[in-house]
């Protein structure tokens, strides 16, 4: 008991002429040059059905990659079963070989499997080498390894015993089944969310969003390489309101993993109340959902960093990062310099496709999205209070491009500014510089979600002002850097209000959720 805990899994910089650069590039061919057949996997057992759906690169959607098998109601059905069947022999296995399992997961994913999982992330989602790099390889290593020694502290954590008698804490898992519903933008995401309840002894049926399923299938792979029994995590891909119905109806629902958008999360948790009555047992509910981040500057920041953690906060992943700088708030006094960084900084960005690593924009990841966000851009340009200073346009010929979008808007109430887009788009309203005060009352009146957000000063009494008023405003909170990005390990990750139920992720709090403890009092 009582490891160490372990260092973050180092960025490998893809540097030409880097071994980690040639092995991407193989990676990405292979995968380019054959067709994919993506099976479930339920069961331990490859399952295959008459439903085949295309997975395409966002960038380039007319390529087919390959197809994967869509599953139906029997499939639930079947998950859940292999999921009740696999819990007693799971939960009554020691924690350290469950613990092996999970770090032998983390091993191959550092080696042999590094390429394969990021190229399967730049093509399935568009991401590029290096976000898929902090993503899929880094973040992913990092939750399995952390998780791991968080369960063994959480596993120490005895009561005080006295004479005659022996207290102890049983961290047993949840009775039934678990249900992990992750999202297309992190592959790390997607992996953690069924690993860390199954690693403290449930099973799960994992449904990944559809347009992450090409790197959540390699996951999958890894965990069984590394030794994951058959059914305790059980991968299938059907329809929500399929899944749901037969999930949410089941006795033996122990609990929901979500990670998506607020609307969605809200429809379960409304569903799930109406069901209470039918379960063996109240089902925990952890949910990370949507953001409207900020980044707030006082008139004493630094302009240039200001400029490069809006570009980086607001445009990485194209701005599909729930914790994506997507509102912001500049005082007059700082605009015309860090207009000017802005701008020049945005002229040296390339967007395209991942093959070229020298494309920080990709693609949105569908047409849905696409439209969505050029459904908002749109309404900039109709509007008389806001305009487009760079980026704006849009074009799905090829694949779903959207341009690193500034707005710039007189009004702080404006739609852009308030409302979630999930796109390449970051609003500045620019405020006289001595409001800092009804700037701050801004950031946290409106919007209902509290993710993340930053702070930019040089003034300590205006960091101190802003982390006062400002406390419930973010669950992640930055001082002088942007608000994405966080590390496993070292800024555990969730928010409140709409954004979430704030379990951070990556945390002992959040695997305390998969535990139903039992005291036990023995009397000698
Ligand atoms: N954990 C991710 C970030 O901080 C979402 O950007």
């Amino acid at each position: 008991f009582n490891p160490p805990l372990p260092q973050n899994e180092p960025v490998l910089d893809y540097a030409p002429g880097s071994p980690e650069r040639q092995a991407l590039k193989e990676a990405l061919q292979e995968a380019r040059g054959k067709e994919l057949d993506v099976p479930m996997y339920i069961g331990g057992e490859e399952v295959r059905t008459d439903t085949r759906h295309k997975l395409s690169p966002p960038h380039d959607h007319q390529h087919v990659l390959g197809y994967f098998h869509e599953g139906d109601a029997s499939h639930v059905e079947q998950a859940i079963n292999a999921a009740l069947g696999a819990k007693a022999a799971w939960e009554d296995m020691a924690w350290e070989h469950r613990a092996a399992i999970f770090l032998r997961a983390a091993d191959l994913l550092a080696g042999p499997y590094r390429a394969e999982v990021n190229a399967a992330t730049m093509l399935g989602q568009s991401k590029n080498a290096f976000q898929a790099e902090i993503d899929s390889a880094c973040e992913m290593i990092d939750f399995l390894r952390f998780n791991v020694a968080y369960m063994t502290q959480i596993y120490a954590e005895q009561p005080e015993s006295g004479a005659g008698v022996w207290n102890r804490m049983e961290y047993r898992p949840l009775e039934g089944f678990t249900f992990a519903l992750t999202p297309f933008n992190f592959t790390a995401i997607a992996g953690n969310l069924p690993t860390s309840m199954a690693m403290m002894g449930n099973t799960v049926v994992w449904k990944p969003a559809y347009t992450q399923i090409y790197a959540a299938q390699v996951l999958m792979r890894v965990f069984r390489e590394a030794g994951l029994p058959d059914g305790v995590i059980n991968l299938i891909y059907v329809d929500g309101p399929v899944a749901g119905d037969i999930i949410f109806n089941h006795p033996d629902f122990a609990g929901l993993h979500f990670t998506g958008s607020t609307g969605v999360f809200q429809q379960l948790w409304k569903t799930i109340g109406a069901n209470i009555g039918k379960y063996r047992t109240y089902p925990r509910i952890v949910g990370e959902t949507g953001g409207k981040d900020f980044v707030l500057a006082h008139k004493s920041a630094e302009p240039k960093a200001l400029a490069t953690a809006l570009i980086r906060g607001a445009f990485e992943f194209q701005g599909q990062k729930c914790s994506a700088a997507s509102r912001a708030y500049i005082p007059n006094n700082l605009w015309g310099d860090v207009k000017r960084y802005l701008l020049d900084d945005l002229k040296t960005i390339k967007m395209g496709g991942v093959e070229d690593f020298s494309n920080f924009v990709n693609a949105v990841i569908d047409e849905r999205a696409f439209d969505k966000i050029a459904g908002y851009i749109e309404k900039v340009n109709e509007s008389p209070v806001a305009q487009i200073i760079a980026g704006g346009k849009c074009d799905k010929s090829k694949g779903y491009f959207i341009e690193p979008t500034v707005v710039v808007t007189e009004d702080p109430m404006f739609t852009t500014m308030c409302e979630e887009i999930f796109g390449p788009v970051l609003t500045i309203y620019v405020y006289e510089s001595e409001w800092f005060e009804e700037a701050l009352q801004l950031v946290n009146d409106t919007s209902p979600y509290a993710l993340t957000g930053a702070i930019f000063a040089q003034d300590r009494y205006a960091v101190e002002l802003a982390s006062q008023r400002l406390k419930n405003a973010a669950g992640n909170f930055y001082i002088n850097d942007k608000p994405t990005g966080a590390v496993v390990g070292q800024q555990p990750f969730g928010g409140s209000r709409a954004s979430g139920t704030n379990d951070k992720a990556g945390s002992m709090l959040n695997l305390l959720r998969w535990v139903s403890a039992r005291a036990i009092k023995e009397t000698f």
